[in-house]
Order: C-alpha cells, then structure tokens, then sequence
C-alpha cells in the first residue's frame, strides 16, 4: 500500500521545489487538482506544473502527476510496469471497504477490461475488437449523418438553446444504444443511467449518495441488458450486442457477464465522451471563428478538424496508473505502489511537440495528441467518436454561419479525469 510523504524539509528552487530524495514536488498552490485555475483554465494550471518539471509529486494527491509530452506516452507506453488495474494496487483499498454495500457496481465495474492488466485486458480486448471493427463502426455512418440533421434542424432560429440537453447529449447516446442493439424505449432510462454510472467514475472522493446511485444504475443497466444477450445468442442481428457474443478466439468466447461489462463500458465510455468532444469544439470554434469558416468552405477538414479538438481541449484530461516495480519518468524515481496521473491534456499543449499549442488549428499536421490515450489501451471507440464529431461539425458548420456561445462565463465540472463543462448555450446564426 502507498506509504504517505512525510518529510518536512524542502529546498526552494526558484519556482521548483526538491526534496532530500531528489523529488521534484508541486509547489503549494500547484499542489490541488481541482483547484479553481486546474478545473477552468487546465492550459495554464498544467503549463505552471509543467515549467516545475514534467513529472511532479503531488502530496495532496498522493502521486505523481506527468504532463511533459515525452513523458505522458512514454508512460502510456510503459504498461508492463505502470498498471491499470484498479482492484489491486493503492487504488484498491476504499473501493474493497464499499464491496459488500455496493456489489453489483464493483462486480461489473471490476470487469471492465480497461482497467485490467494484461495478459486478461489484452485478451478481452481481442474478442471485443472483433464487433467493433472499423467496417461495423462505418456501417453506421447514414444513420449517424441523419442523427445529427434531426437534432441539428429544429435550433434554427433559437437564441437560447442548451447544447447538451438538445444536440451533444443526443447523439452519442442514441447511436451508441442503437449500435449496441438496445430498444428506443429504453433510451432514455440508459441515458440517466449512464450519468449516475458517470457520476461514480469520474467524480473524485467518496460519497454515498453517488455510489448509492450508481449500484442502482448499474443494476439497472445489468437486468436491462442481460434478457438482449441471452435473446442474441438465439437470434444474432446486426448490433454490436450479437458481434460480442458471437466473437471467438481459438475457441474462447465472452463470458454474459463479460458480454454486459463491455456492453456498460461502450455505453458509458462512449457517451459522456463524445459528448464533451462536441462541447468543447463549439467552444474552440467560437472563440476561433475564422476556423468556422474554414471548415465550412472545406468540408474535408472535417477528419483533422476532429483531431484538433481532441488535442486543443480535449474530454479527457488525465488517466491514472501506478507503479508495479520501481521505474524512471522524465528524471523522477517512481516507487512502487505509487500513483501515476498521465495527463495528456497536459502534453497536447507542451510547445515541445506543438508549435502554438493555443492555437486551434483545424488543419493542423502532424498532430499525434494523446486525447485518446496511447499503447495498448488507446481507445477502442475512437473510429466512432471520430465518426460522429466530424459528422456533427460538418453538418453544423454547413446548416448555421456561426454557433455562439451564449453561457457568460464558462464552468467546468470539478474533476481531474474529464473536461466536461457545468453547461453551455448557444445561440446557432442560419447561414
Ligand atoms: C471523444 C471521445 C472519446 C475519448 C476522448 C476517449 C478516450 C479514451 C481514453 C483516453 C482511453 C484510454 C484509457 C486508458 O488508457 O486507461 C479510452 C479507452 C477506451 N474507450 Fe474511449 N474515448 C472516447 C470515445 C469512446 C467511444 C465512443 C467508445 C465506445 C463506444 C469508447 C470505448 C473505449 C473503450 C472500450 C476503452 C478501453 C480500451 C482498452 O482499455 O483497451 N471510447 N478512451
């Protein structure tokens, strides 16, 4: 178990502060991760970090926090000795306290494979893989493409519309239930469903209320999905629900409960996410509107439009590891059992790799930001994220002259994991 930094001498240089052991620490006021300036303004709460060192110790956090770029992938690279299992390890302890109270969550949310080790993650990884393949996710794109005109459409002529309820919750919610083979009825209990489950994932500390509710939406989620797996395996279709059973390799199969984990984890993972992604591009277009334009006037920007968003504000801002074995970041010593914050929102904006890195540059090349992880965890779903963001900004630069923002002052909800503002109205101009 992680054994708490004590020692209480510590060497000012300049900005940077170092210890007797060579840790280079976060500075008190550089030290909270949810502080003001690192939930609204990460760029320069993750720039000042990064001028201490690329890799810092946070005592508040109880880990080390790395946002040079080199770092970030060097770390995501790093998987044989930096974990994602987070039912062993120092993240295991608060969540094996709550195991009785909270079963159903902590049974499927252990199944996730993205937090699993190899050799199960890889082999997990494998199966799924196979239903959701780049051909499967481009199957989808009529139907996607007359998603976003449904719910594009009717905010003509609007001047307060509230972009989450009408257009970025919508979309990813309705292709991935669709996609995943789950009835329209159910739509909107998943969708309620999947933000308690959000509540639980992304939301730092413990609070019974939000396990509470998310036990009982992952309860929800398992009776609502596990009668679709078992009717799939009679009678397959073409869903994302009978690729996964049917996926085989060398004769091994998903297991139901593996089926429904994974099923949890598109939902979940799939949503929230690509939500943000279309939030924080309107954002990033409204305060660079010429780039609007530009889109609009070259529709086949639309694929690198899409990655620009990912790196320029990005819905994910930092993922967790730690350390199985002693190992070297940047210039730091790493101890066992430490706590690794890898965050790439951090590293997509480190000049080294980016020149103007606060420049939102629709055509910017090369780009290899890190927004969706990297290594062999990098994310499964990204074909269909990038499918339906390029979908949406390209039908909505097309459909609307400009899509102002309307929200005054910009809040983010405080968490270290997503970038996910509190909300965010427009108001879309017909071109
Ligand atoms: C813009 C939208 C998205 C972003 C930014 C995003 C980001 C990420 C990141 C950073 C990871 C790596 C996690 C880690 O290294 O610990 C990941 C993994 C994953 N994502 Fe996404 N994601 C998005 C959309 C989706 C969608 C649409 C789906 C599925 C429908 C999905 C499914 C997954 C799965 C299954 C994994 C686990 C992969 C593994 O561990 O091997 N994601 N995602």
């Amino acid at each position: 178990m992680y054994v708490p930094f004590h020692r209480e001498h510590h060497e000012e240089q300049g900005c940077s502060v170092t210890i007797d052991d060579g840790r280079q620490i976060a500075p008190p006021g550089l030290d909270d991760l949810l502080s003001e300036e690192a939930v609204n303004d990460p760029v320069r709460y993750y720039g000042r970090l990064r001028d201490v060192s690329p890799v810092v110790w946070n005592a508040r956090w109880s880990g080390w926090v790395v946002t040079g770029y080199d770092e970030v992938i060097g770390g995501y690279k790093n998987h044989e000795q930096l974990s994602s299992d987070r039912f062993t390890g120092p993240f295991a302890e608060s969540l094996r306290t709550q195991a009785s109270t909270y079963e159903q969550l902590l049974t499927f949310l252990s199944a996730f494979f993205v937090w699993k080790d190899q050799p199960y993650h890889t082999h997990i990884r494998t199966l799924v893989n196979k239903a959701f393949t780049p051909r499967a996710v481009e199957a989808l794109r009529p139907r996607v493409r007359e998603l976003v005109r449904q719910l594009a459409d009717p905010l003509e002529g609007r001047d307060d519309v509230d972009f989450f309820a009408e257009f970025a919750f919508q979309l990813p919610v309705i292709v991935i239930a669709e996609f995943l083979g789950v009835p329209p009825e159910a739509r909107e209990d998943v969708k309620v469903w999947s933000e308690d489950l959000g509540a639980v994932i992304f939301v730092n500390g413990d609070d019974d209320e939000r396990h509470r509710r998310g036990e009982e939406a992952m309860r929800n989620l398992v009776d609502l999905l596990r009668p679709i797996v078992r009717a799939r395996r009679t009678d397959p279709r073409d869903d994302l629900l009978s690729g996964m059973v049917q996926a085989e390799e060398r004769g091994d199969f998903l297991s139901e409960d593996e089926v429904i984990a994974n099923a949890v984890l598109m939902v979940f993972a799939g949503h929230e996410t690509t939500m943000n992604l279309i939030a924080n591009g309107i954002v990033a277009f409204d305060r660079f509107p010429e780039q609007w334009q530009r889109l609009h006037d070259n529709p086949d920007l639309a694929r690198t439009t899409v990655e620009e968003v990912l790196r320029y504000d990005g819905p994910i801002k930092a993922m967790a590891r730690f350390a199985k074995q002693p190992l070297v970041i940047g210039d730091q010593k790493i101890g066992t059992n430490d706590r690794v914050l890898l965050a790439m929102y951090a590293a997509n904006h480190d000049p080294k790799q980016f020149g103007n890195p606060e420049e939102f540059d629709i055509a910017r090349m090369p780009n290899r930001h890190a927004g969706f992880g990297y290594g062999i965890h990098m994310c499964l779903g990204a074909p269909l994220a990038r499918l339906e963001a390029s979908e949406a900004f390209t039908y909505l630069t097309e459909r609307y002259s400009r899509i102002e923002v309307r929200t005054p002052e910009l809040r983010y909800n405080p968490n270290m994991v997503s970038r996910s503002l509190k909300r965010l109205h427009v108001a879309p101009h017909a071109r």
